[in-house]
C-alpha cells in the first residue's frame, strides 16, 4: 500500500521540469525513505540536491532512501561534524550538512565547488547556511513537521526542480 502511492509519485518524479514543484506527505520515517529511495531513480550525475528544514524534520531520513536508490551499501549518517561523507552507489554520492558550520571559510577548504561541480550527486543539508555557494540549477527538497495537524510523525515534503 505504501509502496504503490509512492509508485505513483515516480512517474510525476521524473517529469519534473525547471519551476515544477510537487508537494508529498509522508507519515512516517519509513515512508519519507520510501520517497527518498524512488527519487533517487531521477538523480543524474552533477546533480546537486539542497534539503532544507529545521531539525528533525527528515532530511537525513530522506538521504537515507536516495542512497539505497543509488544502491549506497556504506552506512549512511549525518556528517554533522566532518561536514562531509562520500558514498558509492551507482553514482558517486557526497553527503554534505552544514548545520555545524561556524565559519563560511570552511566551504572553501573543503572545497565545495568540486563536490558540486563534479561527476556525483551532491546530498546538502543545510543548505540555507550556504545558499550563496550553491549552484543556480539545483533540486530543493523542503521539509516541514507538524505543518497542519500536529500530527507527530507527519511531514511535508515539496520538491522543486530550479
Ligand atoms: N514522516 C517522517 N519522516 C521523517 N522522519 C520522521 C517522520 N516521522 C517521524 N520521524 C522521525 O523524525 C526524525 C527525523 O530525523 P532526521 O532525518 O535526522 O532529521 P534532520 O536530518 O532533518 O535533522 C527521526 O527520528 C525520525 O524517526
Ligand atoms: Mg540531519
Amino acid at each position: 500500500m505504501l509502496m504503490s502511492v509512492v509508485e505513483q509519485e515516480k512517474t510525476s518524479f521524473e517529469k519534473l521540469r525547471p519551476n515544477d514543484s510537487q508537494r508529498l506527505i509522508s507519515n512516517s520515517a519509513e515512508e519519507t525513505e520510501n520517497i527518498g529511495e524512488v527519487f533517487a531513480e531521477s538523480l543524474k550525475s552533477g546533480d546537486v540536491v539542497a534539503l532544507f528544514g529545521e531539525l528533525g524534520s527528515g532530511k537525513t531520513t530522506f538521504i537515507k532512501g536516495v542512497c539505497r536508490g543509488l544502491e549506497v551499501s556504506d552506512d549512511v549518517t549525518s556528517p554533522t561534524f566532518t561536514l562531509i561523507h562520500e558514498y558509492s552507489g551507482r553514482l558517486p554520492v557526497y553527503h554534505l550538512d552544514f548545520y555545524r558550520l561556524e565559519d563560511p571559510r570552511e566551504i572553501w577548504e573543503l572545497g565545495c565547488e568540486e563536490y558540486f561541480y563534479g561527476e556525483g550527486v551532491s546530498l546538502v543539508e543545510w543548505a540555507n547556511r550556504i545558499i550563496v555557494n550553491l549552484p543556480k540549477d539545483r533540486i530543493e527538497v523542503h521539509f516541514r513537521s507538524r505543518f497542519q495537524t500536529g500530527a507527530k510523525n507527519t511531514r511535508e515534503i515539496l520538491i522543486k526542480q530550479r
